[in-house]
C-alpha cells in the first residue's frame, strides 16, 4: 500500500506531489462512502485521536470530529477556554496528559506559529495542523485544491487569486504551496498593507487592482479580513475595502466568463463577499466544505497506517 512520505502533517510545505496525489485519492473513495446511506468504514476501530482546540473554530473542529467517526476512531476533545491551560497548565503538560490516556493522533489548532511543530518533536503521537497562527492550514488547502479539482477537472494549469488579507492569512500561505506543488499559477490581490513582503520569493504575483485581477484568474479565493490578529489601522475603512476589493455581483457579470468563487469561511457578508455572490451558482463554498470530511478523513486514514500496534 503506498504511503504519505511525512510521520505528521504540519504544512503543505513538507509535503510532495505525490502526498497530495495520494490524499487526493484517498479522499475520492472516502466522498463516495460519505455519500452511501451507511456512511461509516470501520477502518481505524483501534486508533485514539484527540482534537486540541485552542483556538475557536467550526468548520475545522466539526469536519475533523465527523471525519474520525465515519472512520469508528474513538475521540476526545479539548477546548482550550474551558480547561485547566486557564489555570497555568503548559502545553506540553497539557498534551503529555492527553496522550498518557493512550492517544494515538492529535490535531491541534494554535494562535501561535510553529505549535505544532513544537508539539511534534516532544511528544510520542501523530500530528495534524489544523491551523497554527498565520502560518499554515494545511488541511484547509488540500480541500481547496480537491475543490477545484473537483470543479475544473485538474488543478495544474490554473489561474488562481487569492483576495483579501493575505499578511494575517494561514490559509493563503498553505494554499501557494499546494496549488504551485500542482502546477498551477498564483497571485495575490489586496490591500498593500495586507501583502507579506515576502510575497514575490514565494514566485507570487501581486495585483492591486480588483478587476484586473479578476480578469486574469479562474478561479478567486476570497479570504476574510483577519481582524483579531491585528494591533494596528491597515486601511482606512471598511467601507473602503469592501468597495476596492469587495466580490460583488456586478463586478462578475462585468468580466464575460465565469470564474469560480471560494472562501474558506468564516464569511463576513458585505464586506469581502456580497451574499448573491457567496450564494450563487459561481460559488463552491459549500462544496469546500463538504469536501473537507472526505480530505480529513484521507489524511487520518494515511497517518494511521503508519502505526504499529
Ligand atoms: N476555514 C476554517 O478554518 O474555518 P474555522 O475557523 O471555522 O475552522
Amino acid at each position: 500500500m503506498k504511503q504519505l512520505s511525512t510521520k505528521h502533517l504540519l504544512g503543505i510545505k513538507n509535503l510532495k506531489k505525490e502526498d497530495i496525489n495520494l490524499i487526493f485519492e484517498t479522499a475520492d473513495h472516502f466522498k463516495e462512502v460519505i455519500n452511501r446511506p451507511i456512511k461509516k468504514v470501520p477502518s481505524l476501530r483501534d486508533i485514539t485521536i484527540a482534537n486540541l482546540f485552542f483556538e475557536n473554530s467550526t468548520r475545522t473542529k466539526l469536519s475533523f470530529e465527523l471525519a474520525e467517526k465515519r472512520l469508528s476512531a474513538d475521540i476526545i476533545n479539548f477546548s482550550a477556554s474551558q480547561s485547566s491551560v486557564k489555570k497555568g497548565e503548559t502545553l506540553i503538560d497539557t498534551v503529555n496528559n492527553i496522550l498518557s490516556m493512550k492517544v494515538d493522533i492529535v490535531v491541534m489548532r494554535h494562535p501561535n506559529v510553529g505549535a505544532s511543530v513544537f508539539l511534534s518533536k516532544h511528544v510520542d503521537a501523530k500530528i495534524i495542523n489544523a491551523g497554527d497562527g498565520a502560518h499554515e492550514h494545511p488541511t484547509q488547502a488540500l480541500l481547496d485544491s480537491y475543490s477545484i479539482r473537483e470543479k475544473l477537472g485538474t488543478v495544474k494549469g490554473k489561474k488562481i487569486v487569492i483576495i483579501g488579507d493575505i499578511l494575517h492569512s494561514r490559509v493563503a500561505l498553505s494554499n501557494i504551496f499546494a496549488l504551485q506543488l500542482q502546477g498551477a499559477t498564483v497571485k495575490v490581490c489586496g490591500p498593500t498593507t495586507l501583502i507579506p513582503k515576502y510575497i514575490s520569493s514565494l514566485g507570487v504575483q501581486v495585483e492591486t487592482n480588483l478587476k484586473k485581477a479578476l480578469d486574469w484568474c479562474d478561479v478567486a479565493n476570497v479570504l476574510r479580513v483577519q481582524h483579531e490578529r491585528m494591533d494596528i489601522k491597515y486601511f482606512p475603512s471598511i467601507r473602503e475595502y469592501t468597495q476596492l476589493f469587495g466580490i460583488n455581483k456586478e463586478i462578475l457579470d462585468s468580466l464575460g466568463k465565469k470564474i469560480v468563487i471560494m472562501h474558506p469561511g468564516p464569511i463576513n457578508r458585505g464586506v469581502e463577499i456580497t451574499s448573491n455572490v457567496a450564494d450563487s451558482d459561481q460559488s463552491i463554498i459549500l462544496n469546500q466544505v463538504e469536501n473537507g470530511v472526505a480530505i480529513r478523513m484521507a489524511v487520518i486514514y494515511l497517518l494511521a497506517q503508519q502505526i504499529k500496534k
